[in-house]
C-alpha cells in the first residue's frame, strides 16, 4: 500500500496579548486569551508521511535527525491524530523554517500549525478551521493561532471543545509591518513549555491573568479601529506584563539581552517623536518591532544601524496555513 503524505505551510505569528501558563498543562488550556499576527514570509514547512510498517515516527528537523525531546513531543501528538483516524501508521516528518528556530520567532507555531494540517489531511481527516485550530493547540498552545490568518483571537475556553483560535480581521485590513531585530541567533535556554509551567510561581502571575480580559478588548478595538497609538500602548504593556512574571518566577527567567533593553527604553522615544512604532518580545531577546507600513523602511534602517542588532527580518500580516 503506498504511503500517505502530504506538506503544508504554516506562519509563525506574534502574540500582541501574550499567553503565558495553562489551566491545564497536557491539554494546553491557557490561562488566559491571547492575540496575534500571523507573520507573512516567514514559513515552516512540514512534510509528513504515514506508512505502514514503520516501527516508529521520526523527525528531521531543518536537514538534522531529532531524538530527543523534540521527537518525544512529536509523536505525542501524532498520537492524537492517529486516534482521530483510527490508523497505528507511523509517520516520518520532515520540517523546514526559513528563521531562525528557538529564538523568540514562534518556530513551534508554525511548525505545528503546518504538521496539523498536513497530518490531518495525509490520513484523510476533514478538519474545519475550528477543529484544526484545536488540533494545533495540542502541539503547542500559539499554533492554534496560526491556523487562520491576519489577526487572530484564541478564545481560552471552559474546554479542550472550547479552546481553538478565530480571525479577527484579515492579513489586509491593517497595513503593519513587523520589523523583527535579531540580537541573538542562538536557541534559547528555557524552552516556552517549561516556562508556563514556571509561570504560576511569580506572584504576579494572578494579576495578569485577572486583567487579561481587559487588555484584550483594548488590543481587539485598536485593531479593528486602525488605532496604532492604543495599540503600542497595549502591546508594550502586556509584553511588559508577561516578561515581569518571567523575572519573578521561581526559578527567574530572564530573556532580554542588553540591546533588548535598550531597545525597549528607545522606542517609546521613536514614537514621541512621531514614528508609529512599539515593541514587544515573546520568549526571548529578539525585538519586534511592530510599525506602519509607511514607516518600514525608516524603522528598518535604524535597527540595522542599531548596536547588538545584526539582522532585521521584516513581515506583514501574514494569511492561514495552507496544503502545498
Ligand atoms: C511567549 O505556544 O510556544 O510566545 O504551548 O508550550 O508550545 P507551548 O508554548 P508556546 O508559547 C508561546 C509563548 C509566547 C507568547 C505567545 O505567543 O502568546
Amino acid at each position: 500500500m503506498a504511503y500517505l503524505q502530504a506538506t503544508a505551510i504554516g506562519h509563525p505569528n506574534i502574540a500582541l496579548v501574550k499567553y503565558w501558563g495553562n489551566r491545564d498543562d497536557l491539554l494546553r488550556l491557557p490561562s488566559n486569551g491571547s492575540i496575534s499576527m500571523n507573520l507573512d514570509g516567514l514559513y515552516a514547512r512540514t512534510q509528513v508521511a504515514f506508512q505502514p510498517g514503520l516501527s516508529q515516527d521520526t523527525l528531521v528537523l531543518n536537514g538534522r535527525e531529532e531524538t530527543g525531546k523534540a521527537l518525544t513531543r512529536m509523536a505525542s501528538f501524532l498520537d492524537l491524530v492517529r486516534r482521530l483516524a483510527n490508523t497505528n501508521f507511523y509517520a516520518q516528518v520532515s520540517s523546514e523554517n526559513n528563521f531562525p528556530t528557538g529564538a523568540g520567532l514562534a518556530s513551534s507555531a508554525a511548525a505545528y500549525a503546518a504538521l496539523s494540517l498536513a497530518a490531518a489531511h495525509a490520513l484523510g481527516l476533514s478538519l474545519d478551521e475550528a477543529e484544526l485550530s484545536r488540533l494545533a493547540r495540542r502541539g503547542s498552545g500559539s499554533a492554534c493561532r496560526s491556523i487562520t490568518g491576519g489577526f487572530v483571537e484564541w478564545l481560552p475556553g471552559a474546554d479542550d471543545y472550547s479552546s481553538f483560535a478565530v480571525s479577527i480581521a484579515p492579513p489586509t485590513h491593517w497595513d503593519l509591518v513587523d520589523c523583527i531585530a535579531i540580537v541573538e541567533p542562538q536557541p534559547k535556554a528555557t524552552g516556552s513549555t517549561e516556562g508556563h509551567r514556571m509561570a504560576i510561581t511569580s506572584p504576579l502571575q494572578s494579576a495578569r491573568v485577572a486583567d487579561a480580559p481587559r487588555r484584550l478588548n483594548i488590543c481587539r478595538k485598536a485593531i479593528l479601529e486602525r488605532d496604532f497609538d492604543a495599540l503600542a500602548a497595549i502591546t508594550e504593556l502586556d509584553s511588559n506584563l508577561m516578561h515581569a512574571v518571567m523575572m519573578t518566577s521561581s526559578p527567574p527567567l530572564f530573556y532580554w539581552q542588553p540591546p533588548s533593553l535598550h531597545l525597549m527604553k528607545e522606542i517609546p522615544d521613536w514614537r514621541n517623536h512621531g514614528l508609529p512604532v512599539c515593541y514587544t518580545l515573546d520568549a526571548g531577546p529578539n525585538v519586534h518591532v511592530l510599525c506602519l507600513g509607511d514607516a518600514a523602511v525608516q524603522v528598518k534602517g535604524r535597527l540595522e544601524e542599531y548596536p547588538g542588532v545584526f539582522k532585521v527580518l521584516t513581515s506583514k500580516p501574514g494569511g492561514p496555513a495552507y496544503l502545498e
